[in-house]
């Protein structure tokens, strides 16, 4: 089958590999219909991610139709079309009886931190992806979720990661009605973030990036006000301050993570000599715009290591930090119902459709935010497509 192949940073190219097999009797092997490229596989891609395997094929937003099952799988069928969770759950560990589905323990059990992730690195459990034409995918009892009638594919395939950790950054924000939201970062997460601010009763939600066309993007898909920290402002900060009557923000979303860039000191020493696991700039400004007493919800990813975080504003401020990988699982009938009644139109994100086969100009185009891409999705070539 042909799939993606990671072949050390930045380079990723398809190639023939082995069909995967059943391996578990609870895994079921899909068809993959749609696989997008996520800000998350970037972190990979860009080889800052720990133990990322030549020869692995990332993925982790995948829908498909199921193929084969695992002599013990019961609650999905060979036929059954299904949105696979990016990440994966068993269902029954303490940490997914309390709806932590980022945070499984059986599915990583070597794995202090978080759960089992498709196709994201052994730290992830070294589970292959679904930039493939077939997929494993363990746990098939509880992850995959069939595709209700009548919805589009496109829509399908962002409710298994962009719109539910969206969703669910807005969630963790605690928003009380007519709160002041900023969202940083207007890539896929944040956009779909400040769109779920309102669902919450948000009574401004604001936007931060460098790219205009992200911005503009936003700015109609959200309806918030959006600015560019590149050329609206000197220091962001100061300029949200300014901007909410000197008290700050309620709550600040960091949809950004680890590659931030804005800052010269944590992009030295967290994107270039390493001495820190990546730049917090987006956070450093989260921490420092909030109001006292506010909320910071953080979706954008960082590595286990040390990063350079203000802690003291942290207890000084009073404030409540909230962050997670999103429970995808949990979020997944609500998702669901806003689709079928178009309350949210996610597929409208998708800027770029390419051919499993091209998959490094995919990740190029991404990347470099070229094009005005905001979403890629990846179709393989037995996908009817
Ligand atoms: N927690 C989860 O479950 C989860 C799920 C999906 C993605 N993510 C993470 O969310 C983050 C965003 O994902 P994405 O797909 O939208 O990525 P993306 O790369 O498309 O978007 C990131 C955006 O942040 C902007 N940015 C960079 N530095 C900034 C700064 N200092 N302030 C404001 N904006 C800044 C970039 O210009 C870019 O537009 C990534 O870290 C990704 O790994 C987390
Ligand atoms: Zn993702
Ligand atoms: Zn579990």
């Amino acid at each position: 089958m042909l799939a993606m192949d990671f072949r050390g940073p930045r380079r990723v190219r398809a190639v023939q590999k082995p069909m995967p097999e059943i391996l578990h009797p609870e895994d079921a092997i899909v068809k993959v219909l749609r696989t997008c490229i996520c800000g998350s596989d970037l972190h990979l891609y860009n080889g800052n991610v720990p133990d990322t395997r030549v020869g692995m094929t990332f993925g982790h937003e995948f829908i498909g139709e199921i193929v084969e099952i695992g002599a013990e799988v019961t609650e999905v069928k060979v036929g059954d079309r299904v949105m696979v969770p990016f990440n994966i759950a068993c269902g029954r560990c303490i940490c997914c009886k309390q709806g932590m589905y980022g945070n499984c323990y059986e599915s990583n059990s070597e794995s202090t931190a978080g759960g089992g992730f498709l196709g994201y690195s052994h730290t992830g459990g070294g589970h292959n992806g679904g930039q493939a034409e077939y997929a494993r995918v363990p746990y098939a009892n509880f992850g995959p979720t069939v595709i209700p009638v009548g919805m589009d594919l496109d829509d399908a395939v962002l409710l298994t990661d962009i719109t539910p950790t969206g969703y669910q950054a807005a969630e963790m924000a605690g928003i009380q009605p007519g709160d002041t939201v900023v969202v940083f970062g207007a890539g896929p997460v944040g956009i779909m973030a400040a769109r779920c601010c309102w669902l919450f009763g948000a009574g401004r939600v604001i936007i931060l990036d460098q790219y205009d066309y992200r911005l503009e993007f936003a700015k109609n898909f959200a309806k918030c006000e959006a600015y560019n920290f590149r050329t609206d402002m000197d220091d962001p900060v100061m300029f949200l301050k300014k901007i909410t009557d000197w008290i700050g923000p309620d709550a600040c979303i960091d949809a950004v993570g680890a590659e931030a860039e804005g800052n010269v000191m944590q992009t030295i020493t967290g994107r270039k000599l390493l001495l820190q696991g990546g730049s917090a700039t987006a956070l450093h400004w989260a921490i420092n715009a909030v109001r006292k007493g506010g909320v910071i919800s953080i979706v954008g990813v960082y590595g286990p290591t040390d990063n350079l975080i203000p802690i003291g504003n942290v207890l000084n401020k009073g404030l409540t930090i909230r962050a997670n990988q999103a429970s995808v699982k949990r979020h997944l009938p609500r998702m669901i119902d806003h689709v079928m009644n178009g309350i949210l139109k996610p597929s409208l994100l998708i800027t770029h459709r390419i051919p499993l086969e091209e998959v490094a100009e995919g990740y190029h185009i991404f990347s470099a935010k070229l094009d005005n891409c905001i979403k890629t999705v990846l179709i393989p070539p037995t996908a009817n497509r």
